[in-house]
């Protein structure tokens, strides 16, 4: 079966699927971009991705290149098209194309939308989160408003390099005063020897994970705190259980802190707990 792309009004073969040379986002990182998990043939937690892509264009005055409802459409279009049951569905919106100028070009340039599906098999990632994951930390060298989803994300491929070659699977990126902020692409968190999950607040200073917010959902109903705070690395490296969680991982265990085993380097049961729990917490468009 052929995989199929969304570009600015067409369903391209997915090989030939293309944007012009002066595509804003090609050349300026002009652009922001949302991930959105598919499990068991839904779209998860669709309404607080497409609420936070609101933010992220408003905060940088990008229009919507289609309304909301017919980029719901699309979205599940597209992931009907290439049969993904189980994956992810990507989509990208950026300034437009035109002349190459700094400046904003003129008000009627149209956002350029480009959406795409994919397979992933849930038992892999099942199998890997009964392992656990190693992460590295990395020092925080991103521009401050990370709180948009921007294309730009150079540092975190940068960091998340950096992690493969150390054998680890995500870098955490530490503040100047040695707090973690957040993966290169997934949020971080702790459980505290007395069950309290902590994880840094999301005012500023990282992206405000949708996975993050429905683990918050998921804690609640589940009975345990949850604390909105700062935690240094020495703190991770000595709590029971440390996860992480983004729509591509759901919630991971971390079981490697810099190569300094976490608890007993196995997943901790309140994270596996919490990762069962999620689909049914979650919000599911059928697709
Ligand atoms: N990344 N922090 C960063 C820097 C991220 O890039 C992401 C998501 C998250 C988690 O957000 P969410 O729970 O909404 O997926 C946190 C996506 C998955 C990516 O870039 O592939």
């Amino acid at each position: 079966m052929s995989r199929i792309a969304y570009v600015n009004g067409r369903y391209p073969l997915h090989r030939d699927a293309m944007v012009h040379i002066e595509d804003r986002g090609y050349q300026f990182a002009d652009g922001v971009y949302e991930v959105c998990e598919v499990a068991r043939g839904y779209i998860i937690d669709m309404t607080r991705h497409l609420d936070r892509l609101a933010r992220s264009l408003s905060e940088l005055q990008i229009g919507w290149p289609v309304d909301r409802n017919a980029l719901v459409a699309i979205m599940r279009e597209v992931v009907r098209r290439n049969r993904v049951h189980d994956g992810l569905v990507y989509l990208q919106v950026t300034r437009g194309v035109a002349r190459r100028d700094h400046v904003f070009p003129s008000a009627d340039t149209r956002p350029s939308l480009v959406v795409t599906a994919r397979r992933s098999d849930p038992q892999v990632a099942r199998a890997r989160a009964g392992e656990g994951i190693s992460v590295i930390t990395v020092p925080e060298n991103r521009w401050e408003r990370v709180d948009i989803k921007s294309v730009g994300l150079l540092p975190n491929v940068l960091a998340r390099q950096k992690a493969k070659e150390e054998g680890a699977a995500e870098a955490w990126f530490v503040d100047p005063d040695g707090y973690v902020k957040e993966g290169a692409a997934t949020n971080a968190w702790i459980v505290t020897a007395d069950g309290v999950l902590v994880t840094r607040p999301a005012d500023f200073g990282i992206l405000r994970g949708i996975t993050r917010t429905t683990v918050m959902d998921v804690a609640a109903a589940q009975g345990l705190k949850v604390e909105e705070r700062g935690f240094s690395v020495e703190e991770a490296k000595n709590a029971r259980e440390a996860f992480i969680t983004a729509a591509t991982t759901l919630v991971m265990p971390v079981v490697r802190i810099d190569g300094t085993t976490v608890a007993n380097g196995h997943p901790g049961s309140v994270s596996l707990a919490l990762r069962d729990a999620f689909f049914d917490a979650a919000e599911k468009t059928p697709v």
